[in-house]
């Protein structure tokens, strides 16, 4: 049997987290869930965190813990995504109250208690802002050295939440910047690639005819997501951003990439949270990430069929 992944996942759930959660703990999947900690994103973390927890029971993973962290960004204010995912975090799906709460430990401390008393080391998935990932960084340094790797949804070389940021570096841009100039190796999933997953009506229709409890959540996941996407982008179909950094790690084959070196601005009054993707080399710096540039459709999807199928076992 191959040797399982640790992976910490750190997000915002959120219809896109909530869906990259889903494949990481399917039963196609090569990852071992060490943990999920939640930060300040889509919505406030205490929705965020509540959200994670109803996601975990409707999938059956009651053994992963929770443990809720940062309730808001480094320096700045906290801001919200509420139109894109509603008062909740997580509208469109009725789910019944979790049934257990989160861990009383902060998710920075969870996150650095395992990264330092780990005997292999933990690779952290964050999908939404880095305020998390870069408290424990600070706070503990020594933890750096047992991150395998930091697998992220954010950036691109455009925005979405301005015209040159990207929603979750925008929201704590100061965090990315220590998570991006750490040394730790960054592979980054920006909207270049995750705005190529969507779930058009074809992979919705798929996803219906599988017919189990947890791929017709996904199907009411998507089809709350599609709306807001139309409705605020005027897209066709919603992009599942954060399920990139699951996929790739089950099967890195779906993606493309280009060694690149990224710095983030913090301090632009335009250009605040945007990731300065270099992708012609002109600044000559060394490459600091692996950036997702493309994708396989029919590799993506057939992922998202047999994990999806795999609920029904
Ligand atoms: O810009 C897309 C990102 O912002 C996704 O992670 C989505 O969940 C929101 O957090
Ligand atoms: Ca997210």
């Amino acid at each position: 049997m191959e040797q399982k992944r640790k992976v910490i996942l750190d997000c915002d759930p959120g219809h896109d987290d909530a869906i990259s959660i889903i494949l990481g703990a399917s039963k196609v999947s090569n990852l071992d869930i060490v943990g999920i900690t939640t930060v300040a994103g889509n919505v406030e973390v205490e929705k965020n965190t509540l959200n994670a927890l109803k996601v975990c029971d409707m999938i059956g993973l009651h053994d992963v813990p929770v443990a809720q962290g940062a309730t808001k960004p480094l320096l700045k204010t906290r801001e919200i995504a509420g139109e894109i995912h509603g008062e909740t975090g997580l509208d469109g799906p009725e789910l019944p109250e979790p049934s257990r709460a989160a861990i009383d430990q902060h998710g920075v401390d969870f996150m650095i208690e395992k990264l330092l008393h780990t005997k292999e080391k933990i690779t952290l998935v964050p999908t939404g802002p880095l305020t998390n990932i870069a408290m424990a960084m600070i706070r503990e340094p020594g933890i750096m050295a047992n991150i395998e790797e930091i697998v992220l949804m954010g950036g691109g070389t455009f925005g979405n939440w301005t015209p040159a940021a990207e929603f979750n570096i925008w929201v704590d841009a100061e965090a990315a910047k220590v998570v991006f100039e750490s040394g730790v190796p960054v592979t980054m999933f920006g909207l270049d690639v995750t705005h190529k997953a969507l779930a058009t009506k074809e992979v919705v229709e798929r996803f219906s005819a599988i017919g189990n409890p947890v791929s017709n959540f996904v199907v009411e996941l998507l089809d709350f997501f599609s709306k807001t996407y139309k409705d605020v982008f005027g897209f066709e179909a919603g992009p599942i951003h954060d399920a990139c950094t699951t996929a790739y790690l089950i099967d890195p084959d779906i993606f493309d990439f280009k060694q690149v070196h990224v710095d983030i601005e913090t301090k632009g009054e335009y250009t605040y949270g945007t990731t300065c993707v270099d992708l012609l080399g002109v600044t000559r710096k060394e490459p600091n990430v692996k950036f997702a540039s493309e994708l396989d459709q029919d590799k993506l999807w057939l992922l998202f069929d047999r994990a999806l199928k795999s609920y029904s076992e």
